[in-house]
């Protein structure tokens, strides 16, 4: 098992990393500290780590800033003594890629570069460090009906989010080959779970039934995406560091691939079990919308090395899963009210088109 005193996660406010760092602190044995470093853009939101914070004051510091500026970066390193970096902090919606992706290639290309750099410079030739970036099962492009993403499928991005990533997984794998720097990576499936940012299909469906708005479905909603509860990449990425292979890359994923038209359906039915409406009342709301331009038609995760070399699994079925992330929204409404009074709201007032 790899050991490390003094970890930073990047974009540690946003959805899959205030999980990841909920996750360190509460249901493993890690004894050092977790420097979160975010930028806090509309999808970043430091409430989710209040209780963390206020508990765990003498292990966890957060800093608000840009993984782009470099001296930050660099400044952070040799402060902290940082001897893992864990980076999530990107852009990571594939909509707002598509009306605008000049952030996208920013931070998700120019962010990861900097951090490389930055660890390269600090780190030297040392071996007992890693950087561990996290990705998408979206580089691998799109699948017909059959199929499934293998760690050594052509990457193929189709919308500007998942060309971003791939430009990034190709530069920490530049660092591995070039640099020997220790890399890992993960390419996983969508996530769902508490402190989504309602813009995504779980949270905004979940949303929208509690608040009686329609449920914008794309297209037909025939498109297929494999979820995964947030936790279990949690766990898979914590196997990763501590055990992951040095230089590897690992797919993740739920094994449960639904349409999404099925996904609001069956959101619609649990939501009604909690709120004794009757089911019919959510799922009048559905509304077919303009599809999303390119929108990639089928994600499908083989995620047999990560089982097979980690021992690692689901733990969260998609029932139990769906259910506790609705109890979370139907109890959490403050959260709701911080991050809905946004930018956010502009935008999807803008970019939804009824048709
Ligand atoms: P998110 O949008 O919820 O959070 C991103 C976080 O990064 C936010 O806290 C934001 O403030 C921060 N951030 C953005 N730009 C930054 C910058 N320039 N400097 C510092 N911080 C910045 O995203 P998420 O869903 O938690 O995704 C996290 C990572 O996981 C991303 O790299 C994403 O590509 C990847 N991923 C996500 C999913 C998914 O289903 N959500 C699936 C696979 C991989
Ligand atoms: P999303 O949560 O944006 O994740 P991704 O695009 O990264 O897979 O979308 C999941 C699927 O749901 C995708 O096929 C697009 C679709 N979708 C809708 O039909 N309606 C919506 O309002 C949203 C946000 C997504």
């Amino acid at each position: 098992m790899r050991q490390f005193n003094n970890i930073l996660v990047t974009g540690g406010a946003g959805f899959i990393g205030c999980n990841f760092i909920r996750y360190i602190f509460e249901q493993t044995d890690y004894s050092g500290n977790i420097i979160n470093f975010d930028k806090l853009t509309y999808a970043g939101n430091p409430e989710s780590l209040a209780g963390i914070a206020a508990q765990h004051k003498d292990k966890y510091t957060f800093i608000h800033a840009d993984i782009c500026d470099t001296k930050i970066v660099e400044s952070t390193l040799e402060k902290y003594k940082i001897d893992c970096i864990v980076h999530f902090a990107a852009e990571s919606h594939v909509d707002r890629s598509i009306s605008g992706p000049a952030e996208f290639i920013t931070t998700n290309i120019n962010g990861t570069f900097t951090l490389l750099e930055a660890a390269k410079t600090y780190w030297q030739d040392r071996k007992d460090v890693l950087f561990h970036h996290i990705s998408t099962d979206e580089v691998y492009g799109s699948l017909g009906d059959t199929g499934y993403f293998f760690e050594d499928t052509p990457y193929d991005p189709r919308s500007p989010y998942s060309a971003s990533k791939a430009a990034s997984d190709h530069i920490v794998q530049a660092y591995k080959h070039t640099y020997n720097l220790p890399v890992t990576m993960s390419n996983c499936s969508n996530n769902y779970g508490p402190f989504h940012f309602p813009e995504k299909l779980i949270p905004l469906m979940i949303l929208n039934t509690l608040g009686k708005k329609p449920l914008p479905v794309y297209g037909e909603g025939l498109n297929v995406r494999d979820w995964l509860y947030v936790t279990d990449h949690a766990d898979a990425i914590w196997k990763i560091i501590t055990q992951g292979t040095i230089g590897e890359s690992y797919n993740v994923g739920g094994e449960n691939e639904w349409k999404n038209i099925d996904v609001v359906h069956k959101l619609c039915e649990l939501v009604a079990g909690e709120t004794s409406e009757p089911v019919d009342s959510y799922k009048d709301l559905i509304t077919y919308v303009t599809d999303r331009p390119g929108h990639d038609l089928r994600y499908a995760i083989n995620c047999d090395k990560i089982k097979n070399e980690l021992g690692w699994k689901q733990s969260v079925t998609f029932e139990e899963g769906l259910l506790s992330t609705i109890r979370w929204y139907i109890k959490n409404t403050d959260w709701i009210k911080h991050v809905q009074s946004g930018e956010y709201t502009k935008w999807i007032e803008k970019n939804y088109v009824e048709r």
